[in-house]
């Protein structure tokens, strides 16, 4: 089963960052004060690398857009390097004119987590809601910090991370040792990603095959989180050949 689910399969990883990064420039051009949702993790840095020189090259003005990202890790400051409210100044923010103020990333050290998780789905209503909102995926299907066994109606909430996913985020690319990573995220719900407008999916590489498999083709099941996309009317994965190798 596939449902809605739109493929395109690029020749390269570069391919996949313009083509996302060209939706993203797109819909800013067309809507200048475009809500956007973004993501963090190594897929999506291309992408910002590419819009950063979108704004640099060809004008693209950010200046009226509102972004919100889809986690943060709990625990963790702004200043922390491996939050991701530093990875995202670091990685796009400081690169183009998006105003600080119209950035919204979870607090990782919010006294009241359920009622900064709170805060954030009225943000996004108060804002109308996300016009596009780019998601990477977990080897295990995730989608944000929805792990396996999320709802399709959760919205954004505290939560534990899988043993997986600690692994996979301390193979030295963030943090160097799974003793390092926090055990717990701010994450938006499946269901609050749900409600954005269209949503775009980056993978790329050979490790998340079977989870773009399982997520196109396998049934609609929180076991695999990212199926839970399946139904959606507008939602497309741009993702590199060897990401869609298991693909029948
Ligand atoms: C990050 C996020 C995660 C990542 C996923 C893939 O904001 O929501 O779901 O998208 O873990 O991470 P990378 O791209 O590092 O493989």
């Amino acid at each position: 089963m596939s449902g809605n689910i739109k493929l395109q399969i690029c020749d390269s990883a570069a391919a996949v960052a313009t083509a996302a990064a060209t939706a993203f420039a797109d819909l800013i051009r067309t809507r200048p004060d475009a809500v956007i949702g973004l993501a963090t993790g190594s897929t999506p840095e291309a992408t910002y690398t590419e819009m950063a020189r979108m704004h640099k090259d060809e004008g693209l003005t950010m200046a009226g857009v509102t972004s919100f990202n889809l986690d943060e890790y709990w625990g963790l400051g702004g200043d922390h390097e491996q939050s991701y409210r530093y990875f995202m100044n670091d990685r796009l923010f400081r690169h183009v004119d998006i105003h600080p103020w119209n950035t919204h990333v979870l607090n990782g050290k919010a006294r009241f987590p359920a009622l900064e998780c709170r805060s954030f789905e009225d943000r996004i209503l108060a804002a109308g809601g996300v016009d596009l909102w780019l998601l990477g995926i977990g080897g295990n299907g995730h989608i944000a910090f929805n792990e396996p066994g999320s709802s399709v109606d959760s919205r954004t909430r505290l939560v534990s991370l899988t043993q997986e996913t600690i692994d996979a985020n301390s193979d030295g690319r963030f943090f160097s040792d799974p003793s390092e990573v926090p055990r717990c995220a701010l994450s938006a719900g499946i269901g609050t990603i749900r409600e954005a407008r269209a949503l775009i999916l980056l993978a790329t590489g050979a490790k998340k095959a079977d989870a773009i498999a399982a997520a196109v083709e396998g049934p609609f099941s929180p076991d695999c989180p990212s199926s839970l996309l399946q139904d959606h009317p507008e939602c497309t994965f741009i993702i590199d050949a060897a990401a869609a190798s298991m693909l029948t």
